[in-house]
């Protein structure tokens, strides 16, 4: 059987967004059942694919990120201290089953072009956190100041800002990847 290439938007799909509830603390559970899935499903399997390529520094970014997502969570769950498991987010559950679904097919592709799958789910690093941090949770952070919750709203700031650094730092491996490539084919 042919191996199907992977795409950026495929890779897409294993993102999950975290969903706004007229309910602060129902918006705060999708948050952390988000903030959780990005540290111990995403990101740890795109640090796997960065590996098996051959980028073993950009797998440790990939790594730092994931425990940068997982004290996201940390910080929330300080204000939710009831909130213990949080229900599974249908867009959560959907993103992992589109991770599964591509899982068989990277480790094919990897071996055949490791470079595409790296390249790609760096660009997809970057829309995610900048999704993230220009649209989802400053969303997140008004809904918490409008209902004079500072708090929250200041937690939720301190995410905007790492979501940024870490779009940022997926930009500046992306620049690198791009330049040590086009430097070995010249
Ligand atoms: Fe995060
Ligand atoms: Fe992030």
């Amino acid at each position: 059987m042919a191996t199907q290439e992977i795409t950026e938007d495929m890779i897409f799909q294993c993102f999950a967004a975290a969903q706004q509830s007229q309910d602060m603390s129902r918006t705060a559970e999708s948050f952390v059942d988000v903030e959780e899935y990005e540290n111990q499903v995403m990101y740890p399997e795109f640090a796997r694919w960065a590996e098996k390529a051959g980028y073993p520094r950009l797998a440790s970014l990939f790594r730092k990120v994931a425990g940068e997502e997982k004290l996201h969570a940390v910080w929330l769950r300080e204000l939710y201290t009831e909130m213990g498991v949080p229900g599974r987010g249908e867009d959560t559950q959907r993103a992992i089953d589109a991770l599964e679904t591509i899982r068989a097919n990277c480790d094919a592709l990897i071996a055949m072009n490791p470079d595409s799958v790296v390249e790609k789910a760096l660009k997809v690093a970057i829309m995610v956190e900048e999704r993230e941090a220009l649209s989802i949770y400053p969303q997140f952070r008004d809904q918490a100041l409008a209902e004079g919750d500072e708090r929250a709203a200041g937690v939720y700031q301190k995410v905007v800002d790492s979501e940024s650094q870490h779009a940022q730092w997926f930009h500046a491996a992306l620049n690198d990847f791009q330049a040590s490539a086009r430097a070995a084919t010249a």
